[in-house]
């Protein structure tokens, strides 16, 4: 999977090439690619925002740069092509899987008071938020979404962690424990040491309802 991710701000990046998504992008898994708006300014000063027209608080990305970046780093828009915003479909795990089955991604990442609308007009597919609250900018979002993505590309984590986490049944997640088996006078429920797999399962999924009936009940609605 190639993700392109166009954002005025590339130094924001750097989690992206630690743990689990810098091993796979070592290991050619996934590749991400940084692309600096700034640097598709026509402008001397390689400015990239300006006044709203109409009056009003912030600075507003100018199309010119963007344009230009989306049609350099996409030109036969092969990608599917995400802006993040606010206003955007709240990213979900079904979402995250379906942009998994893409072979090419591109995600634009807003900052300052926006996007000039044109631009969202012209280029975009869809708009991804994650989530209801306001956010500087998309590099927040965009590496929420690389690092959601990233997960079911194959060879990324082991198959298995997929299928038993949180959301892949609708449900959350069973709790965890390691050694040892007994920390400040808790001890680790005897089940999971008796060997007994059937009843190791039979417990996880006892524990993932109720952990989901007490915590996510809308999920159980669904
Ligand atoms: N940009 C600012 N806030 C955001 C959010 N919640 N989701 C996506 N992009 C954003």
């Amino acid at each position: 999977m190639k993700i392109d991710i166009l954002t005025l701000f590339p130094e924001m990046f750097a989690p992206l090439y630690e743990s689990i998504i810098g091993r796979a992008q070592k290991a050619g898994k996934v590749e991400i690619k940084l692309h600096d708006i700034r640097e598709y300014s026509l402008n001397k000063h390689k400015k990239c925002d300006d006044y709203p027209f109409g009056g009003g608080a912030g600075m507003v990305m100018m199309p010119q740069p963007v344009f230009d970046a989306i049609n350099a780093v996409d030109p036969d828009h092969k990608a599917k092509r995400i802006y993040t915003s606010p206003r955007g479909k709240t990213l979900s795990q079904t979402m995250v899987k379906d942009l998994a089955t893409r072979e090419n991604l591109l995600i634009l990442c807003g900052h300052y008071e926006g996007l000039d609308e044109r631009i969202i007009e012209l280029c975009i597919d869809e708009e991804v938020s994650i989530g209801d609250y306001v956010l500087t900018g998309g590099e927040l979002p965009a590496m929420v979404m690389v690092d959601s993505v990233c997960r079911y590309v194959d060879g990324v984590i082991a198959k298995e962690s997929l299928s038993e986490e949180s959301f892949s049944e609708g449900l959350l997640e069973y709790p965890q424990y390691t050694r040892p088996q007994e920390f400040m006078g808790l001890k680790v429920p005897e089940v999971l040491t008796s060997g007994n797999h059937a009843e190791v399962d039979k417990w996880r999924k006892e524990k993932s309802l109720e952990l989901t009936k007490k915590y996510r009940p809308d999920l159980l609605e669904k």
